[in-house]
């Protein structure tokens, strides 16, 4: 179902409207995980975004002026890894101007968050989303490319919390490589009191090996969970939600499952996703990206005149890629996740 919108909020063909925007302030990362950016792929012939490249931060809160406009309550900084991105805390900070932005989220490997929770807090983030993959050392240093530890990872978690920072955890499950781990971070979490997202590793980009039968469907890792846990089904928040989300019977702490693979969600996808040189990205999985930045410059255009290039390019949007996998195989090159965010 369709949440009723304002008339200057535009819905695309498939009727949704856009609620959530999601920022790539780098291509940059100080890791290497296997499934967004392999080592052998991302090396020291990569071609990484010049700084000149960037998109600059005024201008980029001027694209967030328009999509608060068109609806979006919702703004997620992603990277490569956003904390690396100069001026992080003073972009932040800018975003006060937008009150019809409730929620503004982060997703980080937690490197550096010993360092910069407090700050981040203090300008304005209200939450962290930080990957953790595994506790146990040997597959945590394969699967980050880096050799780096949990230990660095779990101090940036406590950091954030310590900082007043909600924080969610996001593991990504490989058959074979780190689904051992599903139940020590599932009671890691618990034990916590942190909300984890499994999700079902995705055919992203074009360079990290995706094998179908490397996925753990959504409903194996829920059913491997239930041999331990006594669980229930939590109805969803609000309309557009990724995570089908679960919480345990006697403490009802909450995870979620994120099934792209077995379980598309694209039926309500509200996400628009902008990459650190400015171009807008309607789905993960699209080759192309509008050259926002570009067409503001060279047109000189005003805010009244971005918003309506916003809310046209949005009013024809199509996507559905998980829905139509199998069939759109072999197309285009892919945007790289780490291009922009998840
Ligand atoms: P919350 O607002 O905290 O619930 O976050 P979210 O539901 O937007 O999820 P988050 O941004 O943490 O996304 C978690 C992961 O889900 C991402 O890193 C992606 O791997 C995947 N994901 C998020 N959005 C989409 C999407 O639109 N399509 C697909 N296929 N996967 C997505
Ligand atoms: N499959 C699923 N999720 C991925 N992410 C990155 N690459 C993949 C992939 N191939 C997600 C992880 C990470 C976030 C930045 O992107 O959740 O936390
Ligand atoms: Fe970096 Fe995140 Fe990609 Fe890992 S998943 S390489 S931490 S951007
Ligand atoms: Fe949205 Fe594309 Fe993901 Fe479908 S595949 S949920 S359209 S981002």
């Amino acid at each position: 179902m369709t949440p009723p919108t304002p008339d200057s909020q535009p819905l695309d063909l498939l009727a949704r409207p856009v609620r959530d925007l999601r920022i790539s302030l780098t291509d940059r990362c100080n890791l290497r995980c296997t499934y967004c950016m392999p080592a052998e792929v991302f090396d020291h012939n990569h071609v990484f975004l010049r700084k000149d490249q960037l998109l600059r931060l005024p201008e980029l809160d001027r694209i967030i002026g328009a999509f608060v406009r068109c609806g979006v309550g919702k703004l997620r900084v992603t990277g490569g890894e956003p904390l690396l991105r100069r001026g992080v805390r003073k972009f932040l900070h800018g975003l006060r101007r937008f009150p019809d932005l409730q929620d503004i989220a982060m997703t980080t490997n937690g490197l550096l968050l010993p360092e910069l929770a407090a700050g981040l807090a203090e300008a304005g983030l209200h939450r962290v989303t930080v990957s953790l993959d595994a506790l146990d050392p040997g597959i945590f240093g394969a699967m980050n490319g880096r050799g780096h530890q949990p230990g660095r990872v779990l101090e940036g978690i406590a950091a954030a919390r310590a900082a007043g920072l909600g924080v969610k955890i996001n593991m990504v499950v490989q058959r074979g490589v780190n689904d051992g781990e599903i139940l020590p971070i599932a009671r890691h979490c618990k034990r916590e009191g942190l909300v984890l997202r499994f999700i079902e590793f995705m055919d992203v980009g074009n360079s990290n090996h995706w094998d179908p039968a490397m996925v753990v469907p959504g409903r194996e890792i829920l059913e491997r969970l239930a041999r331990e846990f006594a669980l229930e089904p939590v109805s969803p928040a609000q309309y557009g939600e990724v995570a089908a989300r679960y919480r345990y019977r006697d403490d009802g702490c909450e995870f979620g499952l994120i099934t792209s693979i077995s379980a598309p969600f694209c039926r309500d996808c509200t996400r628009a996703r902008l990459s650190a040189d400015g171009r807008l990205f309607t789905c993960l999985f699209a080759s192309e990206g509008f050259d926002l930045v570009g067409a503001m410059r060279a047109d000189n255009l005003d805010n009244e005149e971005l918003y309506r290039l916003v809310a046209g390019l949005w009013s024809r949007r199509a996507d559905r890629y998980s829905e139509i996998r199998a069939g759109a195989a072999g197309g285009a090159p892919k945007v790289e996740m780490s291009f922009i965010g998840g």
